[in-house]
């Protein structure tokens, strides 16, 4: 495995190869980041090139944010992903990839206002332009992201559609602990106490989407109950939203495939979760019916 540092090298160091798989990460790699490593060569097959990037985008975090203190464990991540076969860590420093003021950044548009997007004023615009920049410097055929990040997910499938990128977007399901709490680099700020009630909120999502199942479930209760029952626990809740999947909407009558999401606080921790709600097809087996 290789490391590299530098634009140049990384271009000469692909320039040869066919299947590119691009894997981006802050680092503080974890084994929900792994399992996107496993998916990147399923993608790129045996002979391709599985490329996983590092680097903490400063332009993602605001102010307030914990940017200075999010967790740095180079070395390590080095070790984790040469022991799951990747090919190159992409690892820039802040002025190899910023090395002139960002002006030029790529708005995300009003799905980029609601949800996450209420409570992070910016995060989108610097996701989406980080990994633009990734895009076009690496090059990859194959792109690959959690869905555990749901919303950036959207951001990012809109990006490589409405820019027309010759990228395919793979997205992975969220890799758990045993008790259902999603791996997340955040989980370390965690005391002992807060992780074990931290999987509440896996808990709960699992509670909503199986009530939604129910005809007649009122929605917006379901939202409104979850917040304040994460409250009664110590948390403090941003939001709980049941959403359309396609573009994070508020869902219709007629929408089947939605996504309940929530994001929530617990002592130093911000954590974010959902799961997808499949209902079924109302319409058309009132239509087999029929005949
Ligand atoms: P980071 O939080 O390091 O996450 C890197 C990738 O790992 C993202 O696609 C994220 O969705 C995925 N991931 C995180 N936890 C996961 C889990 N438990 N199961 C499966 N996948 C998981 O997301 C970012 O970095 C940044 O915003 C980035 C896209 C790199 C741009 O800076």
């Amino acid at each position: 495995m290789e490391v590299i540092t530098k634009i140049g090298v990384l271009r000469n160091r692909l320039a040869r190869e066919g299947a590119v798989a691009l894997v981006p990460t802050m680092g503080n790699l974890h084994a929900g980041h792994i399992d996107l490593v496993r998916v990147a060569r399923a993608s790129a097959g045996v002979s391709g090139c599985v490329v996983v990037s590092i680097f903490v985008n400063r332009l993602q975090f605001a102010p307030n944010e914990d940017f200075d203190k999010y967790p740095r464990t180079f070395a390590k991540d080095c070790e984790r992903c040469a022991a799951a076969g990747v090919d190159v860590v992409f690892a820039p420093d802040e002025s190899e990839l910023y090395s002139i003021a960002q002006t030029y950044v790529v708005e995300p548009g009003e799905i980029q206002h609601v949800l996450d997007g209420q409570v992070r004023p910016g995060h989108f615009r610097g996701v989406a332009t980080v990994v633009m920049k990734l895009f076009n410097i690496v090059q990859p055929r194959f792109a690959v992201f959690g869905k555990k990040d749901c919303q950036q997910c959207r951001v990012l499938s809109n990006m490589v559609e409405q820019f027309n990128l010759p990228i395919e977007l793979v997205l992975a399901d969220t890799v758990r602990a045993d008790d259902g709490l999603a791996l997340s680099s955040r989980n370390s700020y965690l005391s002992a106490e807060q992780r074990a009630e931290a999987p509440r909120l896996y808990t709960l999502l699992v509670e909503v989407r199986d009530a939604m199942q129910q005809p007649g479930t009122n929605a917006a209760l379901l939202e409104t109950t979850m917040m304040s029952t994460l409250a009664a626990h110590g948390w403090t809740p941003d939001y709980v939203a049941i959403r359309r999947r396609s573009d994070l909407g508020v869902p219709t009558a007629a929408d089947r495939s939605l996504v309940v999401l929530a994001a929530a606080r617990l002592g130093k921790a911000r954590l974010i979760d959902n799961l997808e709600i499949t209902l079924p097809e109302l319409v058309k087996k009132f239509l087999k019916h029929q005949h």
